[in-house]
């Protein structure tokens, strides 16, 4: 395993005091490896951006350490903290670019801070906007762009003093499907090309399917589960966990009394969609498919499937023996009786 970047140990944060006191963070730990792609997924109010905001000490930290790259951000000064900022960059939904000045300019303002000569600034900022494709919109306004090109900016913009990590704070979550894969994907790139280390903060599963290594699901302000993405797919062993990867659910109770039904686990196995057809074609049973939470990730299947079975108990019985023969998928019996 590689080193960590990102250590967070037994983090707290509380806003107010007293009776009105909010506990918006209570012993937070995580590790963040160099180099990945890290998630951090809840719901509203779970405390998903109090905690990247206490990654760059925007927000100071009740109790706890937050170590970025060996250096323990709590006990920097303001002058120290100024400049371990560099390092640590952020990206927002709102984008928040300077409006009163052009993409070219607001890419440079970063490297204006750190006292970067104006003509090397524009230099690297013109590459920046390359990178992210956006070159031609050099001398654009921000208002004269679109939300993903807004967001191109930001990035660019995030990138100017070659950040190690990159936090993106619902970065996707103003821009419609096709933008924000682009987004997803640019930020991947990013990720392969320079090294940085990403961490993506968001309440949607998809974008954490889409880029994330490794995922922390945060429930009212603590770390319900962590582990690869795959794993709390598949297990999702916590309730937290199990609203977000399948907030539909699928249960047998929508169905009429007496529906024999078995629910399919897939655990990482080929795609689904063969399962269902070779149990029509090589045993010429059909089942019906009555609900479904499944995603695909790289091709494999993880998520449940609630499959009708027929009413003739040995063509039933011969469905569930091939299901269970299958490599990657478990599978349960249930009757609903009302
Ligand atoms: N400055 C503040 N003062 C008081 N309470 C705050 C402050 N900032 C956040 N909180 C509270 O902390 C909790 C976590 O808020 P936070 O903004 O971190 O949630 P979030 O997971 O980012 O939610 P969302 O998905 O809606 O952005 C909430 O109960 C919120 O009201
Ligand atoms: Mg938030």
């Amino acid at each position: 395993m590689s080193e960590s970047i990102i250590q967070i140990q037994h983090l707290t944060k509380t806003f107010g005091e007293g009776d009105t006191a909010v506990h918006a963070l209570e012993d937070i730990n995580l590790d963040i490896k160099q180099g990945e792609i890290f998630g951090i997924i809840g719901l509203s109010g779970a405390g998903k951006s109090t905690l990247v905001r206490c990654i760059n000490l925007l927000e100071r930290p009740t109790s706890g350490t937050v170590i970025v790259d060996g250096k323990e951000m709590t006990a920097l000064s303001e002058k120290e903290l100024r400049l371990a900022r560099r390092d640590v960059t952020m990206i927002f939904q709102s984008f928040n670019l300077l409006m009163q000045r052009t993409c070219l300019k607001n890419v440079c303002f970063p490297m204006e801070l750190c006292g970067i000569p104006a003509a090397q600034a524009k230099k690297r900022a013109v590459e920046l906007l390359e990178i992210v494709g956006l070159r031609d919109k050099a001398d654009a306004y921000p208002s004269q762009l679109s939300g993903g090109q807004k967001q191109r900016v930001a990035i660019a913009r995030a990138l100017a003093t070659d950040p190690k990590v990159l936090l993106c704070d619902e970065a996707t979550s103003a821009l419609d499907p096709t933008t924000t894969a682009s987004i997803l994907a640019l930020l991947k790139d990013l990720n392969a090309k320079l090294g940085v280390t990403v961490v993506v903060i968001t309440h949607q599963m998809s974008v954490i399917e889409e880029i994330c290594s490794r995922v922390a699901i945060l429930d009212g302000g603590v770390v319900a589960e962590q582990g690869d993405v795959e794993d709390i797919f598949s297990h999702p062993s916590t309730d937290a966990a199990r609203r977000l990867v399948y907030p539909g659910g699928v249960s047998v109770a929508q169905y009429p009394a007496g529906t024999h039904a078995v629910r399919v686990a897939f655990n990482g196995g080929t795609a689904y969609q063969p399962l269902i057809a070779s149990l029509a074609i090589d045993l010429g049973v059909k089942v019906n498919i009555l609900g479904a939470d499944t995603r695909n990730i790289d091709g494999k299947a993880f998520g449940t499937m609630l499959l009708g079975l027929p009413d003739d108990p040995n063509e039933a019985a011969k469905a569930l023996s091939y299901i269970r023969s299958q490599p990657n998928v478990s599978a349960e019996e249930v009757e609903y009786h009302g």
